[in-house]
């Protein structure tokens, strides 16, 4: 169906075909979550669901933006614009806005986009939809953005015109994914390795709680808020803080009672997720996926107790492959309050864990577990 269906939109409304096809996938994280914006490291991939776009430039400054799977359009100029109620198009227009904020200058263009990320399960189809845009202008406008400033660009487009105040992990992973590889990010210098990830016996399987993590953006940000409520308490009490990284257990300890047990549980899990990603990536070397697994599972418990991000969906399903050996690891992924877990499943015990995890799921919510056995691949690039 895609990219071919983006393509025949495209020439059916503007009778023209694109100059440009491109796929901009979503990630998974395999560990490293809410770590971003607090200069730790992050585990994501990009995977094999993506937004498509076609899209061509127009001598005129108007920038007419067409949401396949929505079917709704909107024209906007870019001469005169501001956040929109339909809300798909904030996405698009905040990238626009970034470029034209840092002096890239360009004419309009016609857009049709669309693809099969599932919406508010935690895979990033909003940064899949920025980093895509980005990519698209600079190819068709010649801007010469780097990789990493795109990046960047795309970020603060969901920063300052959507409105969440997300860290860099989902555009960054959008954009330099790899095929069959993780990468591992260090948020803090933005330096990254490729990690290629050999599990011929296992898959990485998403079970979506259908929980829409829509109360998402503001408990989000309230995290973030009491992350640097946390670091400054810390950098008041200890010399040379600069950021989370400086900060380990045993300073915790020493000024717990300076920290209301909100604030302190968070850091708590900051530190400990932190750790867990050096740990986990040293498994991974090792081809220890035993520890990796578990690393997986303490995140998890973190998540729901101490940075309470979690739902009693999202633990209902980790609980329920805590008994099945063929789990390696399990937890929920992403910002949190719905949305999917990722697990890693032996390969020959997938389809029995998809039937038991999907009958559990009807029987405790009478709901549909619907499931999604990932490949990892690479970034955003263009197919046509
Ligand atoms: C969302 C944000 C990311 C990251 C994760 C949690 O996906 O967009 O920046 O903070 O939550 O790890």
């Amino acid at each position: 169906m895609y990219p071919n269906s983006i393509i025949q939109k495209f020439t059916s409304v503007f009778f023209a075909q694109p100059t440009l096809v491109l796929r901009a996938p979503g990630r998974i994280n395999l560990i490293g979550e809410h770590t971003d914006y607090n200069d730790g490291y992050v585990l994501p991939a990009s995977i094999d669901k993506a937004i498509y776009f076609a899209i061509a430039p127009r001598p005129d400054r108007i920038c007419h933006l067409v949401a396949y799977d929505l079917d709704s359009e909107i024209k906007v100029s870019l001469d005169n614009f501001t956040q929109s109620d339909i809300a798909w198009s904030n996405y698009l227009m905040g990238v626009v806005d970034e470029l034209q904020k840092a002096g890239y200058s360009f004419q309009g263009f016609n857009v049709v986009f669309g693809g099969d990320i599932p919406l508010g399960a935690g895979v990033s189809s909003s940064a899949a939809v920025e980093t895509g845009l980005a990519f698209a202008l600079n190819q068709i406008y010649h801007l010469g953005l780097s990789t990493m400033q795109m990046v960047k660009m795309a970020k603060a487009a969901e920063n300052n015109f959507v409105g969440v105040n997300c860290g860099i992990m989902d555009q960054f992973a959008s954009m330099f994914g790899k095929k069959d590889a993780v990468i591992r990010l260090d948020c803090r210098d933005l330096s990254y390795e490729y990690f290629p990830i050999e599990l011929p016996n296992h898959a990485v399987i998403l079970c979506n709680s259908g929980v829409k993590h829509s109360l998402g953006d503001s408990e989000y940000n309230t995290r973030r808020q009491e992350c640097e409520e946390a670091l400054r308490i810390f950098a008041q009490n200890f010399d040379n803080i600069t950021s989370w990284r400086d900060i380990s257990f045993e300073m915790l300890a020493t000024i717990k009672n300076q920290l209301n047990h909100t604030v302190y549980r968070r850091a708590k899990y900051v530190i400990g997720e932190i750790e867990r990603v050096i740990v986990a990536c040293d498994a991974l070397n090792q081809h220890d996926l035993a520890t990796f697994g578990q690393k997986m599972y303490e995140t998890h418990l973190g998540l729901q107790h101490d940075y309470e991000v979690s739902c009693p969906e999202l633990d209902f399903l980790v609980e329920q492959t805590l008994t099945d050996s063929a789990v390696i690891g399990a937890r929920m992924m992403g910002g949190g309050f719905g949305g999917c877990t990722v697990n890693i499943v032996e390969k020959a015990q997938q389809e029995v864990f998809l039937q038991r995890m999907k009958a559990t799921y009807l029987e405790k919510y009478q709901k549909e577990l619907v499931c999604y056995v990932v490949a990892l691949t690479n970034g955003t690039e263009i197919i046509g």
